[in-house]
C-alpha cells in the first residue's frame, strides 16, 4: 500500500496538491473507491480536473479512459468548472410530463450549446437534472441552485434575457 501512496504523489499533481495527497491517504487503493473519491474531488474543486483524474488513475490503477467514462456517465460529475450561471432543467418524471424537455430545447437553442457544455464566453453552463424535490412546482429549472417553478419556454426566455443583460 505504501507503494501505491507513493505512486499517487508521483502523479502530475507533482505532490503539491494537498487535497489529493490527503484523499489518497484516506482511502485504500482499490477500484471500488473510485466513485466515492470522485465525489470528494467534485465537491472540492467543483469539477474533476485532469490532474485529479491522473492521480486517481495512478492510485487506483484504473485506466484514464475508464475514469473519463465514469465521469461522463454520471451527471453529478463535470469535467470543467461550473460557470457563472449554471442552468439546470429538471427532466425528472413530474417535470418531463409537464413539458420540461421543451424548456431544455429552448435553452440549448438560445445558448447554442448542449447539455453539459459551457458557452464560449464562460457565462452559462447548462445541464439536465433529475428530480430536485420540487415536483409540486413542475416543470422546474434552477439557476445556480435557485428554483424557478411552473416554468415555461417564455419564462426561460425572460430569465435568459435578464441574466444576459447582467455583467
Ligand atoms: S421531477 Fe422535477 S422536481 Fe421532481
Amino acid at each position: 500500500m505504501e507503494d501505491e501512496k507513493q505512486k499517487c504523489c508521483q502523479c502530475n499533481c507533482g505532490g503539491k496538491d494537498e487535497f489529493l495527497e490527503k484523499l489518497c491517504e484516506k482511502y485504500q487503493p482499490v477500484k471500488d473507491n473510485l466513485i466515492q473519491m470522485l465525489n470528494e474531488v467534485q465537491e472540492h474543486y467543483g469539477y474533476v480536473p485532469k490532474h485529479a483524474q491522473k492521480a486517481l488513475s495512478d492510485f487506483l490503477n484504473v485506466p484514464m479512459a475508464e475514469i473519463y467514462g465514469v465521469i461522463t456517465f454520471y451527471s453529478r460529475f463535470t469535467l470543467k468548472p461550473k460557470e457563472k450561471y449554471n442552468i439546470a432543467v429538471c427532466l425528472g418524471t413530474a417535470c418531463y410530463v409537464k413539458g420540461s424537455q421543451k424548456i431544455m430545447d429552448r435553452l440549448k437553442e438560445r445558448l447554442k450549446i448542449e447539455s453539459g457544455e459551457t458557452t464560449p464566453d464562460g457565462k452559462f453552463s447548462i445541464e439536465e437534472t433529475r428530480c430536485v424535490g420540487a415536483c409540486g412546482l413542475a416543470p422546474v429549472f434552477t439557476v445556480n441552485g435557485e428554483v424557478y417553478g411552473k416554468a415555461t419556454v417564455q419564462k426561460m426566455d425572460q430569465v435568459l434575457d435578464e441574466l444576459s443583460a447582467k455583467e
